[in-house]
C-alpha cells in the first residue's frame, strides 16, 4: 500500500508572526520549483497561526496545524483554545500527546484520548505522538509503553482515516541523537502491528506513522526510505526554511 508522505514541522514555542513570514518569504523562494508529493504541515504557536494562514492565502499545498487543543468545548477554562476556533481560523491538524505535553505539562493518555476525540468530532486531524523514554527502551518496555500509548490514547476512536501517528523517541527529541534507520523501522513495524491488532490490517496498511527525534537534512533520505517511515515531524531542523526544505527535497 503506498501512503504518501507527511512532513511537518513543530516550531513549539518559537516564532511569533513577524518571524513567521520570514520564514515563509524564504520558504517560498527556496521550494518554488519543488515537484515532491509529500504533505507538507506547518504548526506554529496559537499566536502565529492566524499570521501564517494569511500568509498562506491560495497556497493549498501547506497546511496549518496547531500545537495542542483544548478537550473542552467552550466555557470557564481559561487560557484554553477550542477545536472550533482552530477550524474557524484555518487550522487543519492539531498535534497532540507530544512528549513535552505529556512530560512538562502531565498530559495523561486519558486527557489526550479525549483531545484526540474532540478533535476528529471537529473534523480536525489529530497528529497523535507516542514515544519511550530512554530508560524505557533500556529496560525492555518499548513495546509495552507504545502498547498503552496507543491504546489508551485511541481508545473509542473508531476510525483511524484521519489519524496520523507520529513516533518520537524522547531520547531523539532536541538531542542531535536520531535513532538509526533500523531503530526507527523496527518501532514503526511494531506500531503498525499494534494498529493491525486494534483496527484490522486494511488500517494499519492505510495509517501514516510520522518519525521525529532529530530528523535533519542529512538524515532524512534514509529515515524516509524506511517501509514504515511515512514522514518526518520535525522539531530544530524546521525552524529555518533552507534546513526544512532540505528534508523535504530528501524525501
Ligand atoms: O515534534 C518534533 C520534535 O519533538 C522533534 O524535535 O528538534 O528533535 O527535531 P527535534
Amino acid at each position: 500500500m503506498s501512503r504518501n508522505l507527511i512532513i511537518a514541522a513543530n516550531w513549539k514555542l518559537n516564532k511569533g508572526p513577524a518571524d513567521a513570514a520570514a520564514f515563509l518569504d524564504a520558504f517560498c523562494v527556496v521550494a518554488k520549483d519543488f515537484k515532491g508529493t509529500a504533505d507538507i504541515v506547518l504548526a506554529p504557536s496559537f499566536l502565529t497561526i492566524p499570521s501564517v494562514v494569511t500568509k498562506l492565502d491560495g497556497c493549498d499545498r501547506i497546511a496549518v496545524a496547531s500545537q495542542n487543543v483544548s478537550e473542552q468545548e467552550s466555557g470557564a477554562f481559561t487560557g484554553e483554545v477550542s477545536t472550533c476556533m482552530l477550524k474557524e481560523v484555518g487550522v487543519q491538524y492539531v498535534i497532540l500527546g507530544h512528549s513535552e505535553r505529556r512530560s512538562i505539562y502531565g498530559e495523561s493518555d486519558a486527557l489526550i484520548n479525549a483531545k484526540v476525540k474532540k478533535t476528529l468530532a471537529a473534523g480536525l486531524k489529530p497528529i497523535f505522538c507516542i514515544g519511550e523514554t530512554l530508560a524505557e527502551r533500556e529496560g525492555g518496555k518499548l513495546e509495552s509503553v507504545l502498547t498503552t500509548q496507543i491504546t489508551d490514547g485511541l481508545k473509542d476512536v473508531a476510525d483511524l482515516s484521519d489519524v496520523v501517528i507520529a513516533y518520537e523517541p524522547v531520547w531523539a527529541i532536541g538531542t542531535g541523537v536520531t535513532a538509526s534507520a533500523e531503530q526507527a523501522q523496527d518501532t514503526h513495524k511494531f506500531v503498525r502491528s499494534v494498529i493491525a491488532n486494534l483496527y484490522g490490517q486494511s488500517a494499519a496498511d492505510a495509517v501514516r506513522i510520522q518519525y521525529g527525534g532529530s530528523v535533519k537534512p542529512a538524515n532524512a533520505a534514509e529515515l524516509l526510505g524506511q517501509p514504515d517511515i511515512d514522514g518526518a515531524l520535525v522539531g530544530g531542523a524546521a525552524l529555518e526554511a533552507e534546513s526544512f526544505f532540505g528534508i523535504l527535497e530528501n524525501s
